[in-house]
């Protein structure tokens, strides 16, 4: 405590200091620091609205603006230190205004609370979070595209249960990738929109008497509208949980990526090579080369869904309004954030290295009967029942298995022996391009619809 007054938020309520350990348990400044720039974004929208509504002099609203602007600068730039005794990073930046500008920087907190400052300050945070995954996502959206773009003539082995099972294009491989990550994308964009509600002039729990104006600070700080009740403003942090969820759900998804490019690297697939940028060699074998962040991306998945979890278990059960335990929600959504946007630079940089071995890619489509279905297909052009053509097909697979061949190596005899209507057309619907193409529909692996779907994605990832 100084002389003019208390610079903590203790005040003179106390007489004695925290415990110690106490004080330390009780901080947020190692990790709420972060909000730095929306904390002093927040406060300077508060002193203009202050002096707008004649409550603080429009000379005071100046003082506190340049005086928050040098303070942001000096915390930022290392010249003023972060005290842990301050507890958080709105006491920091008050503390450090009071210091440097003196009276008009006690009148900076008129009207409001921590309550009220805490929740704007996240909400904007998370807006910005928001957008940032979201300028990945499209980042990673580019380079599956450019994947795409170079593989709509490679071939490759689709599967269900990791068994071959059709032949597909690889591009329609990458896009599948593109589309999940446009749904997280709409969801992050989702999530932002909701969070888009001012809490500022919830104040503690029930408002203020002070004659504020909240849509003012609401739209100077971006936010689309006011919350409507003070008690909610000050104690939801359900836009945490949505946003977390969100992130989870895109570090699920290049979890998959990341499993499959594990796989396709194996020595058992050989299917593609990460760029040497993204791999690691190890301590004791020469040889290797291992795909270590395609692991870790799918490890990381974890801790992103530890962070929603840990966060659902923090709100159950609190009663309104504010609470201390709501602290505890900064900390996993700010280790989701940066968890999902480095695996999503990553995994952008990762694609791009990506080296296809086309040619063993295309011979694996050759072996595992993967055009048995076109068989079957055939037979239904010829009349037979589906269900019938199916076991068909498949008593030829089993017999070409037996024999150690491939489907189009059985002869003519054989098939006819097993069904009359074989006939000597069904070379070309063995042919795993036909197959391919034969699946014209929307959504499907033919290449007019991959062509559809490249120019769909360029559409949205590289406007005009
Ligand atoms: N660090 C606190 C938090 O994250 C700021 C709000 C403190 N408010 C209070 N009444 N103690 O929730």
């Amino acid at each position: 405590m100084t002389a003019e007054g208390p610079k903590g938020a203790r005040g003179r309520r106390f007489d004695g200091a925290l415990d110690p350990v106490a004080a330390e348990l009780n901080a947020s400044i190692d990790f709420d620091r972060r909000l730095l720039p929306h904390d002093v974004a927040g406060s300077i929208a508060h002193a203009d609205m202050l002096a707008a509504q004649g409550i603080i002099s429009a000379a005071d609203a100046q003082a506190i603006t340049a005086g928050l602007r040098k303070v942001q600068g000096q915390l930022e730039a290392g010249e003023l230190a972060w005290k842990a005794e301050l507890e958080d990073v709105h006491m920091n930046v008050e503390g450090n205004l009071i210091d440097a500008i003196g009276e008009a920087g006690r009148r900076l907190h008129t009207g409001r609370s921590r309550n009220d400052q805490v929740a704007t300050d996240l909400r904007l945070y998370a807006r910005a979070a928001s957008a940032r995954l979201v300028a990945l996502i499209d980042g990673l959206r580019r380079a599956l595209l450019g994947q795409a773009r170079a593989h709509v003539e490679t071939l490759a082995p689709g599967y269900t249960h990791l068994q071959r099972a059709q032949p597909i294009r690889l591009a329609h491989h990458f896009l599948a990738y593109e589309a999940m990550l446009r749904r997280d994308r709409a969801r992050l964009i989702d999530a932002a929109e909701r969070a888009g509600e001012s809490p500022l002039g919830s104040g503690a729990l029930a408002a203020t008497t002070l004659p504020i104006d909240r849509e003012r600070t609401a739209a100077a700080l971006g936010f689309h509208s006011v919350t409507r009740n003070s008690l909610d403003a000050v104690g939801d942090r359900d836009f945490v949980v949505e946003l977390v969820a969100a992130a989870a759900l895109v570090q699920a998804h290049l979890s998959r990526l990341g499993e499959e490019l594990v796989l396709w690297t194996s020595q058992e697939f050989r299917f593609a090579r990460i760029g040497e940028a993204y791999c690691s060699g190890s301590s004791l074998m020469p040889q290797k080369m291992n795909p270590d962040l395609a692991e870790l991306i799918r490890g990381k998945t974890g801790r992103v869904v530890g962070a929603w979890v840990s966060l659902m278990t923090t709100i159950k059960g609190l009663p309104l309004a504010y609470n201390k335990d709501l602290q505890e929600t900064q900390e996993p959504m700010y280790d989701a954030v940066e968890t999902v946007a480095a695996c999503l630079e990553v995994s952008a940089g990762m694609v791009a290295s990506l080296k296809i071995d086309v040619d063993r890619m295309r011979a694996a489509v050759g072996e595992g009967y993967l055009v048995a279905t076109e068989v079957a297909d055939y037979l239904v052009t010829k009349g037979v029942p589906f269900r019938q053509a199916h076991d068909v097909a498949g008593h030829l697979v089993r017999q070409a298995s037996e024999r150690g061949v491939e489907l189009a190596e059985l002869d003519l005899a054989t098939l006819r022996e097993t069904h009359p209507a074989f006939d000597e057309d069904l070379a070309p619907w063995l042919d795993p391009l036909r197959a391919i193409d034969r699946r014209d529909v929307t959504g499907g692996p033919a290449r007019q619809q991959i062509l559809q779907e490249i120019a769909r994605a360029a559409a949205e990832l590289e406007p005009r």
